[in-house]
């Protein structure tokens, strides 16, 4: 469990913080695999898109990590599950991140509600981050729907898109611990 004269993680509540390490990094995973299925079609610009995605979900697995040596609780890094959605077209890739967006979200508002339950204020706000990202990757993912069922099916539209997306650039998370 924990060590330090100062710790205050409770064990479920490091557990939870602990697995979502792990959820982290097979986000970074699966969005790689996008992104790697993007390249496989010739559209650059969303495989790029995907490749920053999964750059910022390393982020957040590191942020994760950090947290929990900060207060001085044991991490478990375990296996990283192989990628297990069917990319079999550019709509189903799309509709599987926000599917595991939404999913990313429920598992943040479990540990939330965890730390709430046992009035850990650090990890609530050091949640409260993720709370706002969630948001924003809910409306990204979104978003990218929408413009897929406007522009999708014509040749030039698409292209357009795919271009747009190619100049997405990585910034490094507004959260530094
Ligand atoms: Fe780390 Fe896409 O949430």
């Amino acid at each position: 469990m924990m060590k330090g004269a100062f710790a205050m993680l409770s064990e479920k509540v490091s557990a939870l913080l602990n697995e979502q390490v792990n959820k982290e990094f097979y986000s970074a995973y699966l969005y790689l695999d996008f992104s790697n299925y993007f390249e496989a079609r010739g559209l650059d610009g969303f495989a790029n898109w995907y490749k920053i995605q999964a750059q910022e979900e390393r982020d957040h697995a590191m942020l994760f990590y950090q947290y929990l040596h900060n207060n001085s609780a044991k991490v478990t890094l375990g296996a990283i599950a192989q990628p297990d959605k069917v990319l079999d077209s550019d709509m189903t890739v799309l509709k599987a991140g926000l599917e595991h967006e939404l999913y990313v979200t429920g598992l943040i508002n479990t540990i939330y509600a965890a730390a709430y339950e046992e009035k850990d204020f650090r990890t609530m706000q050091f949640l409260d981050w993720f709370v706002k990202e969630q948001g924003e990757e809910e409306d990204n993912a979104n978003d990218l729907i929408s413009k897929m069922e406007l522009f999708g099916s014509d040749p030039k539209s698409l292209y357009m898109l795919n271009s747009e997306l190619a100049g997405r650039v990585y910034s490094a998370p507004s959260l530094v611990l």
